[in-house]
C-alpha cells in the first residue's frame, strides 16, 4: 500500500522526528500559512485520485442537485448540505445544470467538492488522513490531541471551476480558544492558471470578520463583525507542485481564483482542532449522530 512508503518515514508524533524546523514554525507564526514541498509522493496523490474516480462514478446522483458556491451560499439552508458533516456527499458547480435540470457536462466534470467526513467514512481517506507524518505535523503545530473537524475533496474543474472568495476558515469553523488549522494538500500542480490558493501574509493577525451561525431552527445565516474589504492587492500566490501540503491558520484569509485553464486542481483538505477545546455548537458543521470528532492519532 503506498501509505507505507510515508509511514515508514518514522514520524510518529511525539518523536523528534520534527517535520518542520523552528524556522518554518516563526515562518507559520508570522504570516498564517506555510508551505510544505514534496508532503507526499506522486503515488499517494495518484491513488486519492483514482479512488474518487471510483467514488464518483458510483455516486447515484438521483434527484441531487446541490452547488456549492462561496459568492451565492444558497447552499447553507439545504438539508443535503446541513447534514453532510459525517457523510460523504457531492456538490456541484454554479451552472453545472441547464435549464432543464440536467447536467450540462459528464458528472466527473461537474463537482465542485465532495465533503465532509471522508476521513471517516472511506477507507483511503481514512488511511490518509491519519499517516503518521500528518500526525507528527499536527504535533509540531502545538495541535493537542489532534481531531479532524472536516474533510474535503475539491476538484477545481478546467475552465469550469469557479473562485472561492477571500474568507477565513474560522467564520464556518469556529473554535475560540485555538483557531482550526487547515491542511490543503495538492493532489495536482497548483497554478495561477487553474486556481491556486492565494494568502495575504500577516492577514491571520485580524480579528474574525464574519461568523456563519446554524440556529436553533437550524437556518443558517452569517453574523458580520467588520464589513471593510479586504485588502486584496496584498494577496501572494501559493503556487506548489503535486505533493505539497499548505498549512492555513483558521484567521488567514486566502481564496482561489477560477481555473481558466484545461487543467484541474485537485486538492484534499482537512480541518483539524485540539480535543482540549470547544467546537461553537453554532457553526454549521454538525454531526448528526452526535459522536465526537475522530482522532486523529
Ligand atoms: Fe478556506
Amino acid at each position: 500500500m503506498q501509505y507505507e512508503i510515508i509511514n515508514q518515514n518514522k514520524t510518529a508524533p511525539g518523536t523528534k522526528n520534527k517535520i518542520i524546523t523552528s524556522m518554518q514554525r516563526d515562518y507559520y507564526a508570522r504570516d498564517g500559512f506555510l508551505v510544505l514541498k514534496d508532503f507526499i509522493p506522486a503515488e499517494v496523490c495518484n491513488h486519492l485520485i483514482k479512488r474518487m474516480k471510483e467514488l464518483v462514478n458510483t455516486f447515484d446522483m438521483g434527484e441531487i442537485q446541490t452547488i456549492f458556491s462561496s459568492k451565492n451560499p444558497a447552499h447553507a439552508n439545504q438539508q443535503y448540505f446541513l447534514d453532510s458533516g459525517d457523510k460523504i456527499r457531492f456538490f456541484f458547480e454554479e451552472g453545472a445544470f441547464n435549464e432543464a435540470g440536467k447536467l450540462a457536462a459528464p458528472k466527473d466534470l461537474s463537482l465542485n467538492k465532495v465533503g465532509h467526513a471522508l476521513h471517516d467514512l472511506d477507507p483511503a481517506f481514512y488511511c490518509f488522513s491519519r499517516l503518521n507524518k500528518i500526525a507528527a505535523l499536527c504535533h509540531d503545530l502545538e495541535i493537542a490531541d489532534p481531531q479532524i473537524v472536516q474533510s474535503m475533496y475539491i476538484f477545481k474543474q478546467p475552465h469550469f471551476g469557479g473562485e472561492v472568495t477571500c474568507h477565513q476558515d474560522s467564520t464556518y469553523l469556529y473554535v475560540k480558544e485555538q483557531p482550526v488549522t487547515g491542511l490543503w494538500i495538492a493532489l495536482e500542480d497548483a497554478t495561477m492558471q487553474n486556481g491556486c490558493l492565494w494568502a495575504i501574509p500577516g492577514g491571520h493577525k485580524t480579528p474574525l470578520k464574519s461568523r456563519m451561525i446554524r440556529d436553533r431552527n437550524n437556518r443558517v445565516c452569517t453574523q458580520i463583525y467588520d464589513d471593510t474589504p479586504w485588502p486584496l492587492e496584498k494577496m501572494i500566490p501559493l503556487e506548489v507542485p503535486r505533493g505539497s501540503l499548505i498549512v492555513l491558520n483558521g484567521l488567514s484569509p486566502h481564496m482561489s481564483k477560477e481555473n481558466v485553464s484545461d487543467k484541474s486542481r485537485h486538492a484534499y483538505t482537512l480541518h483539524v482542532m485540539s480535543a482540549k477545546h470547544e467546537f461553537a455548537k453554532e457553526n454549521w458543521l454538525q454531526r448528526s449522530d452526535d459522536k465526537n470528532f475522530s482522532s486523529l492519532l
